[in-house]
């Protein structure tokens, strides 16, 4: 805290710093809204105090720099305090400028990508007047079914530690002009919701959210991330906002956090509705003594902290220590001297999907994509008289994802302009079946086939629509529709050429589209220069690198399925995994086996993995020793490739995990080029929380494997001593 945050807040009320605990959204300050009588829209229910309503002080959802402008006049106008608001919206895969999803970022396995596109989206940001986006979420995920997996970076906790890293710092910068403060979310495991349902329960051990769901926001916090956002769901029966082992012991306490914590959307009400607390006051209470500082859209704070404070149940100080951190922030993003702070209509129109912008979302693209499949008919030749591009999803903007921000499809490079723009008018469309899920009409295959037969490839648009994924949307069946199969089926029975490009926001159950279709190229939603990325890709301009991190099951009845799993005490062999073998840990009807692993992703050339070495054989505590292995493009394609390295504890207090993700680095090789690649082992990365919950490593036995993906196989042993 500063000087002078402290003296702002000597000149407060209890009221005044009460409402600065309050966020509410940005329209209400819309002078068109005439909202300084009365308070309409999901405001409306807060049932603020008139009074104070200008001095609340933050708020959400905004977009724009005049709308920023209008809103801060507004409120600053009828203000007694003057205390500038912050605005803060949910800057999740880009502002205007959009790039993949998240999930699609993160299987580029490039962390200085994920920070150069975190910096695009703050500079956008910025000029329109945000100052904290509500990013990242780093929920580690498991079950496809939940419609955030887009939002994520997967199932594993070092990447996500690593991509939390880096789009932290790609934000926040040095909080410069075109930074914004980053807020990372959901805290805590948010992405355990039972049977992948949004805002579902979540129940684990202890251990089980140490080991896999915390480092990733423990990784933000040390990247000196300045906001956490609490979780909607429950964790060991206690929904998070209130949850004081989580908030006070674990972020503040352990990890010393002493930054800005907000609730997520109404979620100080829905602990009354979990059962949790009786009423708003209640909640209030609660929320405070966990170590919560803002409320989100709801008003119990605003309401009930100034009775509590009375009742003897709060402190003033309690109350003193939330509002001086909203007040360093505000300090820290320069809104204390310039309450506009980087706001700027003129320049943000020059900026905002300016060609730099759009050519980094493009690279973006093309890197978070993944070959999932290839018969050898990809990369198609640019040299052909006649291109079909077929497909629900050819031809439209709504690829750029859900949490678009001020993205908008109309500009958007579609499949079809994409494909136009690198080969003019030998492309022609069609749409070949509906999008819905439940989408039945077969009368636009005929039309379909006919241009399929006449051309000499054909790219054709499958996946989920864009809305299927996100906040609230989960699916109970994560296929293809069978429109969509037999649209496949059709065009394949007139021209074998058909490479699939496929776009959705989640792992899909796709064994059938694996086994039929020649060519698959996982697009995710690949965002504004989606189309651009997607012909430069098929057509051999740009080549093929992401690896999923995320597991596509076979089936939906695998999930939740995760390489970095515990083995059983009857593991089944990878050998048998297509046969069944009784009383082994498997599946009557399935193998075992994920359809395509985590890390796994195909490219046009080969890569070919020697001379795999480990410096010894034994490590101190102390000591280090270094894994490597040369790496040769013998293909015919400039290529990158994303080189994994795990380990495995063989045997500890606890079970370990049959491998974990322990260092990852992306390289780039020309045709017949070759680099050695070295991974250092130190201790900390041995450490696991053990048997009595202390983090430590244990002497013994570890396994280490360098490779392609995560079934790669160990090469050598040392031991801890
Ligand atoms: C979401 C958050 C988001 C917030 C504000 C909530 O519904 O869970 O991720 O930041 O809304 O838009």
């Amino acid at each position: 805290m500063s000087e002078r945050t402290q003296k702002i807040l000597e000149g407060m009320t209890l009221e005044e710093k009460i409402y600065q605990l309050e966020q509410i959204t940005t329209s209400t300050y819309l002078p068109e809204c005439n909202r300084i009588d009365i308070v309409t829209g999901p405001d409306s229910a807060l049932k603020l105090d008139k009074e104070l309503i200008f001095e609340v002080g933050t708020s959400l959802n905004l977009v724009g720099a005049e709308t920023m402008i209008q809103a801060h006049d507004y409120y600053m106008e009828h203000s007694k305090q003057k205390m500038p608001p912050l605005f803060m919206q949910d800057v999740i895969h880009g502002h205007r400028t959009l790039y993949p999803i998240n999930l699609g970022v993160a299987a580029s396995f490039d962390r200085g990508l994920a920070k150069d596109l975190a910096a695009m989206a703050a500079k956008e940001a910025s000029l329109d007047g945000v100052s904290v986006t509500f990013a990242p979420m780093v929920d580690l995920v498991r079950d496809p079914r939940w419609g955030r997996v887009m939002e994520s970076s997967g199932e594993d906790p070092y990447l996500n530690g690593e991509m939390a890293r880096a789009t932290v710092e790609g934000y926040q910068g040095d909080m410069g002009k075109y930074n914004v403060a980053a807020c990372v979310k959901h805290f805590a495991a948010y992405g355990a919701a039972e049977a992948g349902r949004d805002y579902n329960t979540v129940d684990m051990s202890e251990r089980t959210l140490r080991e896999y769901y915390l480092p990733a926001y423990k990784s933000a916090v040390d990247a000196g991330v300045k906001m956490v956002m609490t979780a909607f769901n429950i964790v060991d029966g206690v929904p998070c906002v209130g949850n004081k082992h989580l908030v006070k012991e674990i972020l503040r306490d352990e990890w010393g956090f002493d930054g800005v914590v907000i609730s997520d959307y109404g979620a100080f009400d829905e602990m009354v509705i979990h059962g949790a607390s009786e009423d708003q006051k209640d909640s209030a209470r609660l929320a405070m003594e966990a170590g919560c500082d803002i409320e989100m859209m709801t008003s119990c704070y605003a309401r009930y902290l100034k009775e509590l404070v009375a009742e003897g149940k709060i402190s003033e100080e309690q109350i003193d220590r939330s509002v001086l951190r909203i007040l360093d922030l505000k300090e820290t993003l320069g809104v204390l001297d310039n309450s506009y702070r980087s706001v700027n209509v003129e320049e943000s129109k020059r900026v905002q999907l300016c060609p730099e912008h759009r050519a980094l979302a493009r690279k973006a693209a093309e890197e978070s994509a993944v070959l999932l499949k290839n018969d050898g008919i990809l990369p198609f030749c640019k040299d052909v008289n006649r291109v079909a591009v077929i497909g629900p999803l050819g031809a439209t903007g709504k690829i750029h994802g859900s949490w678009h921000c001020g993205g908008r499809a109309e500009e958007t490079v579609s499949v079809l302009d994409g494909m136009k723009a690198l080969l003019g008018d030998k492309v022609s469309y069609a749409p070949g079946c509906p999008i819905e899920y439940d989408a039945e009409d077969t009368s636009m295959i005929d039309e379909a086939c006919r241009l399929a037969a006449e051309s000499d490839c054909v790219v054709l648009c499958l996946g989920e629509h864009q809305d299927y994924s996100g906040e609230g949307n989960c699916m109970t069946y994560i296929d293809l529709p069978e429109v969509q199969y037999q649209l496949l089926d059709r065009v394949l029975a007139v021209n074998k050429n058909v490479a699939v490009a496929l776009f959705t926001g989640r792992p899909l159950a796709i064994s059938r589209l694996d086994h039929t279709a020649p060519a698959i190229l996982n697009m995710w939603m690949p965002g504004t220069e989606g189309g651009s990325a997607c012909a430069n890709l098929l057509f051999g301009e740009a080549v093929p690198s992401g690896k999923i991190t995320m597991t596509f099951p076979r089936t939906l009845g695998q999930c939740p399925i995760y390489y970095n799993h515990y083995t059983t005490g009857r593991p089944k062999l990878e050998e048998d995994d297509l046969k069944r073998v009784l009383y082994t840990s498997s599946y009557i009807d399935s193998p075992n086996s994920p359809l395509y692993p985590f890390g796994y992703g195909l490219s046009y050339t080969d890569f070919e993995y020697t001379d795999h070495q480990l410096s010894g054989t034994a490590m101190t505590a102390e000591g280090t020793l270094t894994a490597s292995v040369k790496v040769k493009n013998t293909g015919k394609y400039r290529a990158k490739e994303a080189v994994q390295f795990y380990i495995r504890d063989v045997k500890g207090s606890c079970v370990r995990p049959v491998k974990e993700l322990k260092g990852f680095e992306k390289i780039e090789l020309a045709p017949g080029e070759e680099k050695t690649v070295t991974f250092t082992i130190t201790e900390p990365m041995l450490r696991y929380w053990t048997q009595n919950l202390t983090h430590r490593s244990e002497k013994g036995t570890f396994q280490v494997f360098i490779g392609k993906d995560s079934t790669c196989k160990p090469f050598a042993e040392f031991e801890l001593v």
